[in-house]
């Protein structure tokens, strides 16, 4: 009897043991297996997964910021050329137009009608049609030349070289407009 359940108890013992044992290795498989398994490639495919996503993320933007910043470097350059030659277009289309008036007032205001208001010297006074008709009909370019080089007691000018030939139209312009 002894013996027996002596021999029982050991094996009880054994069979715990190496089920313990048996047990004891499958968990301990089952950890490894999740951690060499499951860690490593989580973990690394999060290590490449980040690098990759900011290693990519960078790259396009610097890639697309450096040609951005490198296009817009000759763009600007390029681009303050156009837009100034544009500015220039439509300040050179539009002032002409807007500042013709503007400038040939002003000139007129400022020099012109120190003797075209009052007529002295004979000058045609300004908006006296019965005046500037006739020399209207030599057409504007004849009132351009005299106005930019004189004739006779009108200085060339207006007695202003100063001024610009395109003003000095334009003043003419505004002189004439206001004769008409
Ligand atoms: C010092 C006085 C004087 C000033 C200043 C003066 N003019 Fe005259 N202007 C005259 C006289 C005088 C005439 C007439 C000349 C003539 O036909 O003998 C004249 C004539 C003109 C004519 C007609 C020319 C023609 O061929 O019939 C124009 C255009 C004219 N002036 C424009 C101007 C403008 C533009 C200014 C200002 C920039 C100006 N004048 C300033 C005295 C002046």
């Amino acid at each position: 009897m002894t013996s027996f359940f002596s021999k029982l108890k050991w094996t009880a013992a054994a069979v715990a043991a190496v089920l313990v044992a048996v047990l004891a290795q499958q968990a301990l498989q089952q950890r490894m297996a999740s951690t060499a398994a499951n860690q490593p490639v989580t973990s690394v495919e999060e290590r490449i997964k980040p690098v990759g996503t900011v290693a990519i993320a960078a790259i396009p933007k610097q890639t697309t910021p450096a040609p951005a910043a490198v296009t817009p470097a000759p763009a600007p350059a390029a681009g303050t050329g156009a837009p100034a030659n544009t500015a220039d277009a439509p300040a050179s289309a539009t002032p002409p137009v807007a500042s013709a008036s503007k400038v040939g007032e002003t000139t007129y205001n400022g020099l012109c009608m120190g003797c075209h208001a009052t007529g002295a010297l004979q000058a045609p006074k300004f908006g006296d049609k019965a005046a500037w008709t006739p020399r209207i009909a030599t057409g504007i370019e004849s009132l351009y030349n005299s106005a930019l080089k004189g004739k006779n007691s009108m200085p060339a000018k207006g007695g202003n070289p100063a001024l610009s030939d395109a003003d000095i139209k334009a003043t003419v312009d505004y002189m004439v407009a206001a004769a008409k």
